[in-house]
């Protein structure tokens, strides 16, 4: 399947200049749904996964389906102060400031085989942080599996030392 006709293109959102990958065309159609989950799924299958760790709020979308599909648990990422128990946070760069993302801290044992799921690979500084989480917490992380890659941004050299599989990749805006 196809999976490119299902994502939309959005000019000048969120702001002037900027063409926004659209996901959701993609989450209303049951087949192309089912088929970036089970491709997903394919890929991180024989990686023998424990856990899903996604990254808020796109990343949850396919990541729990994934982890249903692989039979394993799944960890959220969250935004800071989210979380109700005690965290460990992980900060990244955005183009104007800091963010960061929160994982309570007892979710992952030491040892623990995890894919790394977000919807989008764009500068890679999300995917960072969670590859910081997972590995702060004594995990070992055995893929990082996204819907869509904007290659032109250069995501994928953030993450070198990584596996990483994506179903749409952009190689120019
Ligand atoms: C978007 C997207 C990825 C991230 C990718 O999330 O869902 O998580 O940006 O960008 P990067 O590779 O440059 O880090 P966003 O922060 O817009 O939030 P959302 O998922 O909550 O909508
Ligand atoms: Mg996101």
């Amino acid at each position: 399947m196809e999976l490119r006709r299902f994502i939309r293109d959005i000019p000048d959102f969120p702001k002037p200049g900027i063409v926004f990958k659209d996901i959701t065309p993609l989450l209303l159609d049951p087949a192309a749904l089912n088929f970036a989950v089970e491709s997903i799924a394919g890929y991180a299958r024989p990686l023998e996964v424990d856990l899903v760790v996604a990254a808020e709020a796109r990343g949850f979308i396919l990541g729990a389906a994934v982890a249903r599909e692989l039979g394993v648990g799944f960890v959220p990422a969250r935004k800071p102060g989210k979380l109700p128990a005690e965290t460990v946070s992980a900060e990244y760069i955005l183009e104007y400031g800091v963010d960061a993302l929160e994982m309570h801290a007892d979710a992952l044992r030491d040892g623990a085989r995890v894919l790394l799921h977000d919807d989008l690979l764009a500068t890679g500084g999300t995917a960072r942080a969670l590859c910081e989480l997972a590995e702060g917490a004594g995990a070992v992380v055995a893929g990082c599996a996204f819907l869509v890659e904007l290659a032109f941004l250069g995501g994928r050299e953030k993450l070198a030392s990584y596996d990483v599989h994506t179903l749409i990749a952009y190689d120019t805006e």
